[in-house]
């Protein structure tokens, strides 16, 4: 089990804490990624990096002329974020790989660039090329529901629809001590009436949720009316209906990126867990993957969830899943790799 965690731990201490510090696209990031085809040469993978960044370990399978299966997610973090969150499934899926060896089908085992801030390399690399037969990218729950039902694993029903937007607030920056109350443009106070009513208008949608995370004020002196705030929001729901309505309901009117709702593979992770005797607790997932991203390009993608201690918590230090549970979901992913990389042409 050691090596698992063991390279988790040497991800996690890159950018030196607190937290995990690998933005998408920037230096840290990239170490992760040098580290990671490190360990793909050392199991005797053919390591490519795709024009968009995206490093791919590949173990040619008996038959090439099969789609190939796909494993992995994601090196980059959000900042200050936990040790699991998309290296688990990267370093899970280069040691299912490794356990597996060679197949009938090719295995590949992949780490997208930058998924924290909107899936850009998957969605990139979607974009320039059709993509394999299938894809299993295993990712800690970032959620309650696996420690609260005592279950170590799950697998993804589906994946939450968001839409993502920048708010420009726009006042008249003053004197901070001669410009009266009355006569102010006071743009971070209109802001946050704006952030107060997007909060609003997730609360009255069932299961919809809304965030905003970031917030710049200017010119930002201590002594100055504020004449100008920008402002992020991330707000998402279980359906397309309910995310039409929340973005309905939002209190601005704004360029929004949208990704639709999307719903994932189970049978093989499903099957994978049963034939190793384990609860099959399906659940859907509030965080964006790229599984989503390659599902809705139309790749059979599947995602094995591994329970969030600490009360689900994620994007967080204190984001942790177990040693044992981690082990666990190696010998699954081995499972679920092992059917797919075995698998005939389609009839
Ligand atoms: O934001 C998300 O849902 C994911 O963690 N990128
Ligand atoms: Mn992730
Ligand atoms: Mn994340």
């Amino acid at each position: 089990m050691g090596r698992v965690c063991d390279r988790l731990d040497e991800i996690y201490a890159i950018g030196g804490g607190p937290g995990a510090n690998r933005v998408g696209y920037t230096p840290e990031e990239d170490e992760a990624h040098a580290l990671a085809a490190g360990w793909m040469r050392e199991h005797r993978l053919e390591v490519d990096v795709d024009p968009d960044g995206n490093l791919v370990g590949r173990l040619r399978g008996a038959d090439p002329s099969l789609p190939e299966v796909w494993t992995g997610s994601h090196l980059d973090s959000v900042p200050k974020g936990g040790k699991f969150d998309g290296a688990l499934g990267v370093v899970a899926g280069l040691e299912a790989v490794e356990r597996l060896g060679r197949r009938r089908r090719t295995l590949c085992v992949v780490a997208f660039r930058d998924e924290e801030r909107g899936c850009v390399g998957s969605r990139a690399r979607v974009a320039r090329e059709a993509l394999p037969g299938a894809f299993v990218e295993t990712h800690v729950e970032q959620g309650p529901v696996l420690e609260r039902e005592g279950v170590p694993l799950g697998v993804a029903t589906g994946i939450v629809g968001y839409v993502r937007g920048t708010v420009e607030v726009e006042g008249r920056p003053s004197h901070a001590g001669t410009t009266p109350m009355e006569g102010r443009d006071d743009a971070l106070c209109r802001a946050a009436e704006l952030v107060l009513a997007i909060r609003e208008a997730a609360l009255g949608i069932e299961g919809a949720v809304a965030t905003v995370g970031r917030l710049e004020v200017e010119p930002g002196g201590v002594n100055v009316v504020p004449g100008h705030v920008t402002f992020t929001i991330d707000a998402r729901a279980p359906d397309s209906e309910r995310l039409d309505a929340l973005v309905a309901a939002l209190p601005v009117d704004v360029e929004l990126r949208r990704a639709d709702p999307v719903e994932l593979e189970t049978s093989v992770v499903a099957d994978a867990l049963a034939e190793l005797g384990e609860p099959v607790v399906g659940l859907p997932s509030g965080a964006g993957h790229d599984a989503g991203v390659l599902a809705r390009a139309g790749v059979r993608s599947s995602m094995l969830f591994v329970r969030s201690l600490n009360g689900g918590v994620s994007h967080s230090p204190d984001e942790l899943s177990s040693d044992e549970d981690v082990e666990l979901c190696v010998n699954v992913l081995a499972r679920a790799l092992g059917m797919l990389g075995d698998q005939p042409a389609a009839q």
